[in-house]
């Protein structure tokens, strides 16, 4: 499994707009320590975590009017990571190119997104995310940090056949294993899809949407590389599903490499029905994080157990494991592909 390569151009999640304030935010995002801020209009800056001048953290120091102050001997640096002032020779002029490297930025969604790249940060591949925000629409947010390979996320999104066996007390439900999942690849998305019916509701069935009886249901997840899976999950009384009416809820997931092992996950709830349901909203934030934890302690387990496997034996793909291969398949051919455009560039 490529563990320590990251695509760079790339929009990340690097944190959740609640997040950015007036003091310096750090987060490590590809193996990168960027530092965050809010600007006093409100605009985000993102800069490498790393003073230019003898290498301290930014984030250590403080935020002065729109500029970042270094916590060590005070150089300041603006949102664009261009160097204002050096206090101990502010007779002197700035040494030419003395700055840290910016990241183009978009908050949108609630969320701030990050561009890894030098070039090309075009805001038309982030991820439609809208249902976060959107009239209409009720959402809770959540944040795990998971101590495994992003990867692993993405594989646990692809494959909901785990519900049945991870998710015992939220989301499992009776006839998810005997029904096999479609898989549909189009380009640089992968599409899975599982439709179940005529069975016994799952506890979150019953919690969120009072269904006691017979239920169809449907899980739909849609991978977009690198890190974006939109989960689309319904359940309606038997019989009527022919037409995948409205879903009960979507799930947004973002799954941010941190380290080759460790992953920021962002992920949101949003539903169109019953939006002012502050009780709904409620049990749907409950429910999840108490899914995801789970999710967490395997990945994490597994992350381990693959770090301790000297056996050299590869993963085993199954007939559930085809939407994760397939999202894997699409990393690891963007993966040669800016390598090869590096080695070109040299
Ligand atoms: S290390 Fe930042 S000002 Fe010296
Ligand atoms: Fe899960």
């Amino acid at each position: 499994m490529a563990t320590g390569e990251f695509l760079r151009n790339q929009w990340y999640v690097a944190a959740t707009s609640a997040e950015i304030g007036t003091t310096p935010f750090r987060r490590i995002i590809c193996d990168e320590a960027i530092v965050l801020f809010r600007r006093r209009d409100g605009s985000i800056a993102a800069l490498e975590d790393r003073c230019p001048h003898r290498k301290a953290p930014l984030s250590l120091g403080e935020i002065v009017g729109d500029e970042i102050q270094c916590g060590y001997h005070g150089v300041r640096l603006d949102g664009s990571g261009r160097c204002t002032l050096v206090p101990s020779q502010k007779d002197l002029p700035i040494p030419r190119n003395f700055g840290a490297r910016s990241f183009p930025v978009i908050e949108i969604h609630a969320l701030v997104f990050l561009w890894m790249g030098e070039a090309g940060a075009d805001p038309a591949l982030i991820p439609d995310w809208s249902t976060n925000t959107a009239p209409g629409w009720a959402a809770v947010h959540g944040y795990h940090y998971v101590k495994a390979n992003y990867q692993l996320v993405v594989d646990n999104l692809l494959d909901l056949s785990h519900v049945t066996y991870t998710h015992k007390t939220t989301l499992a439900g009776p006839g998810v294993d005997d029904v096999p999942m479609e898989v549909f690849v189009e380009d640089e998305v992968v599409k899975t899809q599982r439709i179940i019916r005529n069975v016994d509701p799952a506890p979150i069935h019953r919690a969120t949407k009072g269904l006691n009886g017979k239920i169809d249901r449907w899980q739909l997840s849609e991978f977009r590389a690198p890190i974006y899976i939109l989960v689309t999950l319904g359940a309606e009384p038997a019989g009527t599903t022919e037409a995948l009416q409205v879903p009960s809820h979507l799930v947004l997931n973002s799954a941010t490499p941190e380290t080759a092992t460790t992953t920021h996950y962002f992920w949101s709830v949003t539903r169109c029905i019953k939006t002012d349901d502050l009780e709904l909203s409620r049990k749907f934030l409950e429910i999840t994080y108490t899914a995801f934890d789970e999710d967490a302690a395997i990945l994490e387990a597994q992350q381990n157990s693959m770090d301790r496997d000297r056996s050299g034996a590869p993963l085993v793909n199954f007939r559930g494991d085809r939407g994760g291969a397939a999202a894997r398949r699409i990393i690891a051919t963007k993966l040669d592909e800016q390598a090869r455009l590096a080695a070109a560039a040299e």
